[in-house]
């Protein structure tokens, strides 16, 4: 397992090289995202400005720890946050040789709006407008300073004027709990679980849970699940330069609304008070895991990761009274360490999705639920991988939109698709029926219950996130 440690200046130069974000999130509470087309005729043009004036502002992985240490040590804020994307078309615009050979990712190079098949999407005639549209770039600028983030925003469209048409522009901001976590809209703490790169972080994560990941297998300081990833899960060596140790990432974004009244009421439907939203999320609001305890209120809920489902098929079977295969959490990861038939890598992504749309009553509060909102807001789905095609589809695809899965008994009827993301072909919004544990760690079962789907896709695309000198070279 190859961690980062960023204290080794032999990694120096695959820090500088890589973009930030990718191995660690950049951390900033508001974003705004710029989804460019090119001109026809104006490559020469489009191709300079991102070497010349782009390359330069694009925040290094480099950059970004040096930040972290400077907040660490003395609380200076970081400065702007800025990342390119790249999409197919966007490269081949750019008159780059052979990208169907060089950037072979099947998903990536198809692009979103022909993988329905796939993804069970709406129709993209259905999403917003922007997103219909062809798109060659997008560039992600994060700040906590919302005013400098403005100007730099209008700085890039401003110079971009007379060879690039702003197709879409979308805003990120972080909302949070009366504890301080970010949540996402549904109110539940969000970003707990994710791949660990950095010696440090995984060295933090271990003391955090009271693990040593060097304990025998059966020993109760064992970690339940260990979050340390390589770096292959998410890096790919950029085609397009000869620079040694640079590196890309695979990139998705979705914009996925929410419909927090509907699914505050449907929940309430259940009348399985608390436990009804953890049973379908995983996790409850403050982020206790479901599976280890019935009420919320855990010390360090909104951090706390160290558990699977059971390491045998009756033990996998026994969770499932606790929580149910189709919470989101349970069918998205779960922590089984299987890279299915067929595929190259481990179904785990870098997640780095912010939430969007505005509140008129602070979250922090709890609102009572006529006040909570049903459109305009949601959650702007990001996610870094080695291989969409092997990593987010599977995702989406075999695991959140199959009903049968995950199954430990060959033969048995499916539970259920994934009760937030679950998507089924031509059925927009999703119903479903499920069935609850009656009882908590019970194996008896309720009726099938119906709950409807509350969340929608209103766009996105899938993109390559080049390396700096690539950038440079343009
Ligand atoms: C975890 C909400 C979309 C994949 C979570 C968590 C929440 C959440 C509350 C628990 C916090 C955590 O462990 O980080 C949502 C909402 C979504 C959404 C409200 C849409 C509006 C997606 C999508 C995917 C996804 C589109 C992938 C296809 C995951 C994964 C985890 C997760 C992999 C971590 C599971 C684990 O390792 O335990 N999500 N999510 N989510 N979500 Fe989502």
């Amino acid at each position: 397992m190859k961690l980062i440690d960023p204290m080794d200046f032999s990694n120096d130069p695959l820090l500088s090289n890589i973009q930030g974000n990718i191995l660690k999130g950049h951390g900033r509470d508001y974003t705004t995202h710029i989804f460019l087309q090119f001109q026809k005729g104006k490559e020469k043009t489009a191709s300079a400005w991102i070497g010349i004036y782009l390359a330069e502002k694009v925040t290094s992985f480099k950059k970004q720890l040096w930040e972290r240490e400077r907040f660490k040590r003395n609380r200076v804020p970081g400065g702007i946050f800025t990342g390119l994307f790249l999409t197919a078309a966007g490269y081949a615009y750019l008159g780059m040789p052979e990208v169907d050979t060089k950037l072979d990712d099947k998903a990536f190079l198809d692009g979103m709006k022909k993988r329905l098949p796939i993804t069970c999407d709406p129709d993209p005639k259905d999403w917003e407008q922007g997103f219909r549209k062809e798109a060659h770039a997008m560039i992600l600028l994060a700040d906590d300073n919302v005013a400098r983030m403005e100007l730099a925003a209008r700085e890039i469209v401003e110079l971009s004027e007379g060879f690039a048409t702003v197709v879409a522009v979308e805003y990120g901001n972080v909302i949070r709990n009366e504890n301080g976590d970010g949540i996402e809209h549904f109110g539940y703490v969000d970003g707990i679980s994710q791949p660990l790169f950095l010696k440090d972080e995984v060295d933090e994560w271990m003391k955090f849970h009271n693990a040593d990941p060097k304990a025998p297998k059966d020993h109760p300081s064992s970690p339940k699940f260990d979050p340390t990833a390589d770096t292959d899960l998410v890096l790919v060596k950029d085609p397009y330069t000869d620079e040694p140790d640079s590196f890309g990432s695979y990139f998705v974004f979705r914009k996925l609304e929410q419909n927090v009244k509907g699914f505050k009421e449907a929940e309430e439907d259940l009348e399985l008070g608390e436990l009804g939203g953890a049973y379908l999320v995983g996790r409850f609001e403050d982020g206790s895991p479901v599976v280890l305890t019935d009420d919320e209120g855990l010390i360090g809920a909104g951090n706390y990761n160290n558990f699977n489902y059971g390491n045998t098929p009756q033990a996998v079977v026994a969770s499932a009274s606790r929580c149910p295969y189709f919470a989101h959490i349970r069918k998205t990861n779960p922590r089984d360490n299987k890279i299915p038939d067929g595929k190259r890598v481990l179904p785990v992504m870098a997640r780095r999705g912010i939430p969007f749309g505005q509140r008129d009553k602070k979250t922090a509060i709890a609102p009572c639920k006529e006040e909570f909102p049903e459109k305009g807001v949601g959650l702007l789905f990001m996610s870094y991988q080695r291989s969409i095609e092997d990593q987010f589809e599977v995702i989406q695809h075999n695991m959140a939109n199959n009903p049968d899965f995950p199954n430990p008994i060959p033969g048995a009827p499916g539970t259920g698709v994934d009760a937030i993301i679950g998507q089924l072909k031509d059925q927009h919004p999703a119903k479903h029926e499920y069935q609850f544990p009656a009882h908590y760690g019970k194996p008896a079962l309720t009726a099938r219950l119906p709950f409807t789907q509350f969340v929608t896709m209103k766009g996105g695309e899938y993109f390559f996130t080049p390396s700096i000198p690539f950038l440079r070279s343009l």
